[in-house]
């Protein structure tokens, strides 16, 4: 079916695609964007008892096309359910398993709103290790315009005191004192949840979300993800629409300079219910590191984008993720964490500037059974990137990706867990906390666990400085393929500040 002809369509509706999508329809330009989820708010209007689940009580829409959950920690493991094209997608290759959100919105549906600046030697350097070279002038303008406007954009605030100083801060608060006396830095981590909205679900006039156990599955109320921040404001130009479930499948440039997009436009279960073909002449790609570099690599290879750059599948990197655990059975004369603990983490611990094990941990919550548990999510630096090539004959993207990428994250975390045990709180008798085992069979840590995925299209290799895919015009990258595989922080407001100074470049000299 032929879906017609637009001036720009935009893939995806994730960070990258949101923000093009505010600017250009501020500027008055119609957009499309092609989602391949559900549109998560007409899916409630349909099915006014829909709630997105806890992660205690996972059902169907929980999980990307799967029968069971698919979380890192499965505290709901025992729920079983039909397959569906639900939120939380997990991508598994051999040596790490991707997780990511599905639906308008991307990411921000299911992400835990953690919103934080990278420091800015390492944004440097970290560009500095694939040769893109960004200079002094180019970062003060990241640093003075484009991170504070991605973090007004997304709706970034500090944890008031009254909201840290809470029980379901406790494990917050005693993470941060087991870490100091660890000797290591206490660092307050910005985060974009309603803090007002959470102090009534503290006090018990609204329905709990973050005080519910509701986060990776979706949150139904407290969470700015991008419906109710650059979504809506894009939508409220009425110069956009957003089409979802609709999978772009290749891309081609026609003679005239214009792009081909094949659609799948699918149903619940991920089947193709009708195919077509759409048009345009300015193509933004915000599909993530993962979804935009297997679409560029498949129509190389098919010969619709057949001049794409070498550079496109190199430098990605799971951003360091490692996950750690740490527990006591003997919990006798310990500080309690708390049984409530709020979902969206709000402080971490850095190791950023040790030489040797350099790193940054964020003091995740466990609600359930979390009270001498202590749960992080370790960003590490990466020392080697890994590779992507596509599979034509399977349909499916590879990864080069093993232990020889990740060790140094192990030993890292390995060394975080044991400093923790030695030095953070001691109960009667000297008992001690220890490597959890029972969460993570390999020693109480997990580097098979990645949230992040970053690279793939780097800003500056397959692309100019600003976006444009190399060997192409009016073909532009948007999202965290441009990152080229690390940041030592969580990357959403890297992710949109890259966003908002390109769309500026381009909406400056390219309309
Ligand atoms: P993003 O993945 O957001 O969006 C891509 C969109 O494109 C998706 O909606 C997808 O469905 C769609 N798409 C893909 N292929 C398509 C196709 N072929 N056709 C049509 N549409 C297609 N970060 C952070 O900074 N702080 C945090 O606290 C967290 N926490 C966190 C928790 C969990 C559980 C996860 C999974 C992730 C996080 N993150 C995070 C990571 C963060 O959410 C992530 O980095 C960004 O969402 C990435 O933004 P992008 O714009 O690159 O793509």
């Amino acid at each position: 079916k032929n879906g017609g002809h637009y001036p720009i369509i935009i893939v995806g509706t994730g960070y990258g695609s949101a923000v093009a999508a505010e600017r250009l329809a501020t500027q008055g330009h119609k957009v499309l964007m092609l989602e391949v989820g559900l549109d998560w708010k007409g899916y409630k209007q349909q099915n006014p008892d829909f709630k997105f689940h806890k992660m205690t009580f996972p059902g169907k829409e929980s999980t990307w096309m799967n029968k069971k959950p698919q979380a890192p920690i499965e505290l709901g493991n025992m729920a079983r359910f039909d397959e569906f094209t639900g939120v939380l997608q997990r991508i598994d290759y051999e040596h790490v398993k991707v997780y990511l959100g599905k639906g308008v919105g991307g990411g921000s549906l299911v992400n835990g709103g953690m919103t934080v600046v990278p420091d800015r030697n390492y944004f440097q350097e970290i560009y500095h290790k694939v040769g893109v070279e960004l200079s002094d002038a180019e970062l003060d303008e990241f640093y003075t315009i484009y991170f504070p406007r991605a973090n007004d954009g997304v709706g970034k605030q500090d944890a008031p005191e009254d909201i840290v100083n809470s029980k379901w801060y406790k494990f917050a608060r005693v993470g941060v004192q087991e870490g100091i006396d660890a000797g290591f830095e206490p660092v307050d981590v910005p985060n974009l949840y309603d803090f007002d909205y959470m102090r009534k679900e503290i006090a018990g006039e609204v329905p709990g979300s973050a005080t519910d156990k509701e986060v990776i599955y979706g949150n139904n109320y407290g969470k700015r993800d991008l419906t109710k921040t650059y979504l809506k404001r894009a939508l409220a130009t009425g110069n956009v629409t957003i089409m979802p479930q609709h999978k772009v499948v290749e891309i081609k440039e026609n003679f005239d300079g214009t792009y081909q997009l094949e659609i799948e436009q699918i149903d619940t279960l991920d089947r193709a219910v009708e195919t077509k073909t759409f048009t345009c002449d300015k193509l933004f790609m915000g599909a993530g590191s993962l979804g935009t570099t297997a679409l560029l690599l498949k129509s190389k290879l098919k010969g619709g984008l057949s001049k794409i750059d070498a550079n496109v599948g190199k430098y990605w990197g799971n951003n360091g993720n490692t996950m750690a655990s740490r527990n006591t059975l003997n919990f006798i004369g310990h500080t309690s964490r708390g049984l409530k603990q709020s979902t969206m983490p709000i402080r971490g611990l850095s190791n950023f500037d040790d030489p040797e094990h350099p790193f940054f941990a964020e003091i995740a919550p466990m609600p359930v059974m979390g009270a001498y548990t202590g749960l992080y999510l370790i960003v590490n630096k990466l020392k080697k990137f890994g590779e992507f090539s596509y599979d034509l004959t399977n349909d499916e993207l590879k990864l080069d990706w093993n232990e020889s990428h990740t060790a140094h994250m192990r030993k890292n975390a390995e060394f975080f867990l044991d400093r923790m045990n030695e030095h953070g709180s001691k109960g009667w008798f000297g008992s001690k906390f220890s490597n959890n085992k029972m969460l993570m069979p390999k020693n109480g840590v997990d580097e098979s666990i990645c949230y992040h995925p970053l690279g793939g299209v780097v800003l500056g290799k397959a692309t100019d400085l600003y976006g444009r895919l190399k060997g192409y015009k009016n073909l532009y990258i948007m999202d965290g393929s441009l990152i080229p595989g690390s940041l030592g922080v969580n990357p959403y407001v890297t992710i949109t500040a890259i966003a908002e100074r390109n769309i500026d470049k381009i909406i400056s000299q390219d309309f």
